[in-house]
């Protein structure tokens, strides 16, 4: 669902460069694309508008078209039997939902009614550097600021950084459209809507969804997200302190052993994770690894990920294949 949007495209890519075993593909979008085609696996699919029955006879629909999209058929797809991965907020923190990033909670999907949630693209990729040190020194609270690329926003978003790129090249302004203020050559500190207390929707996920990932109902968290003129691969900055003394050594080898993560870190060849790097690539980067010198017990350090992969579509497609092998597809 969203076959045609940046998400759904990478899905596409990702089922078939992990060989995942596809009968039947059914790509649908909204009512504008259908009777287009995509191509999978040597053949062409025909895009259909995205109705209830579309659903219908289905093992799994992986949602990425949107929270009311989410909002109005990912019953009705359970209802037909059909097991939704979503990749909207809309489900998220309900509690009979299965936030899952599998690297660090696949137990969770255990439990599934039929709508599995994935994450919040930056809260996944800050979580797949917090959880090894979580597990080795006890997290307690974290300061986060984010770098968040434009493909985070989706197709048109990348389109309005090209476009403004291109104009300015010219000596031309092109003027906002899917962001209130110029994204080229700029930084603007507003992710998501704001809430009455001033902070984002974004910035509360990262606390809200990070708690229900980590199973941490008291770990606190402040997080300022910010959208860069990067066009994949989101970057955060975090300080983190710990219930217990934090070993440099110990943290660099939890983060490397870590599934889904690396450690990217030498200052003296200038070694440390950037997007350009980490654009198209499965693992989260870790580097600028340092004792924090504000927190007592403290490091500080440095992520990068493509939200596009781990952030959505490669973490959708390792939860339907953490499904199939915990066979846990269907509702029991
Ligand atoms: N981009 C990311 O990095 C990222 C990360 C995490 C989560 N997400 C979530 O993933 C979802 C998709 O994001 P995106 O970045 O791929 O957006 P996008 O590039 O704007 O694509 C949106 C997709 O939704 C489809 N769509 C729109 N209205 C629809 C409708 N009424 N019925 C059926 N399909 C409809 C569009 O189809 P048409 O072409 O037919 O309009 C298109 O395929 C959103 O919920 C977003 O929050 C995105």
């Amino acid at each position: 669902m969203g076959v045609t949007g940046a998400v759904g495209q990478e899905l596409l890519a990702l089922l078939s460069q992990r060989k995942f075993p596809v009968a039947e593909l059914r790509p649908l979008a909204s009512a504008r694309s259908a009777g287009g085609k995509v191509s999978f696996g040597g053949k062409d699919w025909v895009i259909q508008e995205a109705t209830p029955d579309a659903f219908a006879g289905l093992d799994f629909a992986i949602f990425s078209a949107g929270g009311s999209v989410s909002l109005a058929l990912a019953h009705e797809a359970v209802k037909r039997g059909c097991t939704v991965i979503d990749n909207s907020s809309a489900f998220r923190m309900q509690t009979d939902v299965p936030l899952v990033v599998p690297e660090i909670n696949a137990e969770a999907l255990d439990a599934h009614r039929g709508i599995i949630a994935n994450p919040n693209c930056s809260t996944a990729i800050a979580l797949m550097g917090l959880t090894p040190l979580h597990r080795a020194f006890g997290l307690k609270r974290f300061v986060a600021s984010t770098y968040q690329a434009v493909s985070g926003t989706g197709a048109e978003a990348m389109r309005e950084l090209d476009t403004q790129v291109r104009a300015w090249v010219k000596g031309e302004s092109s003027p906002p459209k899917v962001y209130p203020h110029t994204i080229a050559f700029n930084v603007i500190p507003h992710v998501d809507s704001f809430l009455e207390d001033g902070y984002t929707k974004e910035e509360m996920k990262m606390l809200h969804e990070g708690r229900k990932i980590l199973g941490h109902p008291t770990l606190r968290v402040t997080t300022t997200c910010v959208r860069v003129p990067v066009f994949r691969a989101h970057s955060i900055a975090i300080s983190a302190e710990f219930e217990r003394p934090v070993d440099l050594a110990v943290a660099r080898r939890v983060i490397n052993e870590f599934p889904g993560t690396e450690l990217c870190d030498n200052p003296s060849t200038k070694t440390y994770p950037m997007p350009l790097d980490y654009a198209g690539k499965e693992k989260c980067g870790v580097g600028r690894l340092r004792k924090d010198s504000l927190f007592d017990n403290g490091l500080s350090l440095w992520i990068c990920g493509d939200q596009l992969w781990k952030g959505a579509a490669l973490n959708a497609v390792q939860i339907a294949e953490a499904l199939v092998a915990r066979g846990k597809l269907r509702i029991t």
